[in-house]
């Protein structure tokens, strides 16, 4: 047997635009692979990227870069991400998108398994979930295999906020967004909490507390933050990037951690047939599992209100 210590691992990035590119970065920077491949059908472009990249590999932890215009370079990949797709102008959801970032999955995801038929995949195009449930249909894989970023990049955002105003690292924030990774996500409040403390019950050193106008507050700047950027830069790259880097580290490192990607829904409170985001258990083979995660009865309304979203969108496209 392969001793998996002596085996490269691989991740196959599929769109060379700003979300791509900077997957690739942050993923070399983390030391997410041995080997990070671009793949893109603009050739000038991924070369470009590639040897920009490849220029700072010895400020990373050891890794290779490569790219193509062919799909060959994905061959045999463990984790694909899904980047490539129309992007969001000023103004425009990301569920204004599905139709056509739903036709590019349905021509890129048999070419893609042609070459790396035991990769996991990782959408990250959007609207993600529409094009999670797309890519889970058109591969017939089971449904660990296909995941999307979900609200990995929302829960940051949430947690930054909530980190910022009670005086906190970030990282000891326990929270996150659940739902659609778009207008109808929102934040799981009943289970949030600073250290173990529930969110609405702590105060900072300065006697700073939440109340439940500024989750309010805080909900619509985290579903809103997108559109922000997007009118300020034209895209989001640097967080999503980052995001996406730590699932596909999740997986590749088998590790079990807890994050809240999109997969579908199979009777969790009566949904099914939907992909969305609740925390999650993810390894090797994808999504291990859902967490059965406790829900205010506020809370199960508002993720029942995200999948109606979802699915109406879903139908209109015929999936
Ligand atoms: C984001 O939330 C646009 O989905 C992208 O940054």
């Amino acid at each position: 047997m392969t001793d998996i210590s002596l085996r490269r691992n691989k991740v196959a990035i599929v769109g060379a635009g700003s979300v791509g590119a900077t997957l690739a970065y942050a993923s070399l920077i983390r030391g997410v692979a041995h080997d990070v491949v671009l793949y893109d059908m603009a050739k000038a472009k991924v070369e470009a990227e590639v040897l920009d990249l490849r220029h700072g590999l010895q400020f990373c932890p050891p890794a290779d870069v490569d790219g193509s215009d062919d799909v060959a370079i994905c061959a045999n990949a463990d984790v694909i991400a899904i980047t490539a797709g129309a992007k969001q102008k000023p103004g425009q959801t990301r569920l204004e998108l599905a139709g056509i970032n739903v036709d590019i999955c349905r021509k890129l995801i048999p070419a893609l398994l042609d070459v790396a038929p035991d990769a996991v995949i990782v959408m990250v195009t959007n609207p993600v979930d529409v094009l999670t449930y797309a890519a889970l249909k058109f591969s017939g894989l089971p449904k660990n295999r296909v995941l999307g970023s979900g609200t990995v990049l929302d829960s940051a955002r949430l947690r930054q906020v909530i980190a910022r105003k009670l005086n906190v690292a970030s990282q000891s924030v326990h929270a996150f967004i659940a739902g659609e990774h778009g207008d109808s996500e929102f934040p799981l409040w009943s289970s949030a909490s600073i250290g173990t403390v529930p969110v609405l019950d702590f105060a900072a050193p300065d006697g700073t507390t939440l109340d439940e106008e500024q989750e309010a507050q805080i909900a619509h700047d985290v579903v809103n933050a997108a559109y922000s950027i997007i009118l300020g830069k034209g895209a989001t790259n640097y967080a999503v990037g980052l995001a996406g880097a730590r699932v596909l580290e999740a997986i590749l490192r088998d590790e079990n951690g807890v994050l809240p990607v999109s997969s579908l829904l199979d009777g969790f409170h009566g949904i099914t047939d939907v992909c969305l985001s609740l925390p999650s258990l993810v390894n090797k083979s994808g999504v291990a599992s859902m967490l059965d995660v406790p829900l205010s009865d506020r809370e199960v309304e508002q993720l029942k209100a995200s999948a109606a979203e979802v699915k109406s969108v879903q139908a209109s496209l015929g999936l």
